[in-house]
């Protein structure tokens, strides 16, 4: 079996993430990205999340809706293997194979939302990701904490483990001090969400055509 290790080195498309609170609209971004991208640009590209659809990625789920009650420190770790498992069932072949991969959450998640149950804990959340492949781009999609949850209200009448209005400020200054915190490591750029969405693919766009491989279609 090949090491995680080789996977950045054999990767021949970009690997794109997109992060942001819960009701942020990451999932109509990356919709609206991938459309742009296979008509712009003629890219195969592949759609995915976190948590995955694969065998611990469903027990997160469960975790996330409370139907099972897990401690912090489990979470922090099956959210790391889940991301693992998720690199190598799916994630590692489509690059491998020159298919851009765009996915919704990844580790910037982790260190957002599992740092807020444990403060301080920054480095061990690090250190057990640090198996994840390196994404060439993530894109913060940014919105204050109650419009967020305006809009998760709006659209359900069961909230998840995370969504209560306390949890996401917390998550939010998280997310920003990562970005900044994280420069120096990888490529992470705060787009302002609290937007019409086709202002914020627009911006999403003028991002992504900077780390695209291939020339648009004349
Ligand atoms: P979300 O992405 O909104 O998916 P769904 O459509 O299933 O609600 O929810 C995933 C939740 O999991 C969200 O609250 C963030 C949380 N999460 C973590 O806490 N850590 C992680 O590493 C990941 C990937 C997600």
């Amino acid at each position: 079996m090949s090491s995680l290790a080789e996977v950045s080195s054999n990767q021949k498309a970009p690997f794109i993430v997109f992060e942001g609170l819960d009701g942020a609209g990451t999932t109509t971004q990356l919709e609206l990205l991938q459309t742009w991208m296979e008509r712009t640009y003629e890219q195969r590209v592949y759609v995915t999340r976190e948590p995955s659809n694969g065998p611990i990625g469903s027990l997160l789920q469960l975790a996330l809706c409370q139907r099972v009650q897990l401690d912090a420190v489990s979470l922090a770790l099956l959210f790391a293997a889940d991301r693992v498992d998720h690199i190598k069932s799916e994630m590692k072949e489509y690059l491998e194979n020159g298919i851009t991969v765009l996915c919704d959450r990844y580790y910037l998640s982790s260190f957002a939302y599992q740092l807020r149950d444990m403060p301080g804990g920054l480095a061990w959340i690090e250190s057990i990701n640090d198996k994840a492949i390196r994404p060439d781009l993530t894109l913060l999609i940014d919105v204050p904490a109650d419009i967020c949850m305006d809009r998760i209200q709006k659209s359900r009448w069961k909230m998840e483990l995370f969504e209560e209005p306390e949890k996401l400020k917390t998550i939010r200054d998280n997310y920003l001090m990562l970005a900044r915190h994280r420069q120096s490591v990888e490529r992470i750029e705060v787009i302002d969400g609290n937007r019409d969405p086709q202002e914020v693919h627009k911006e999403v766009c003028d991002v992504v055509k900077e780390v695209l491989i291939t020339e648009p279609r004349t």
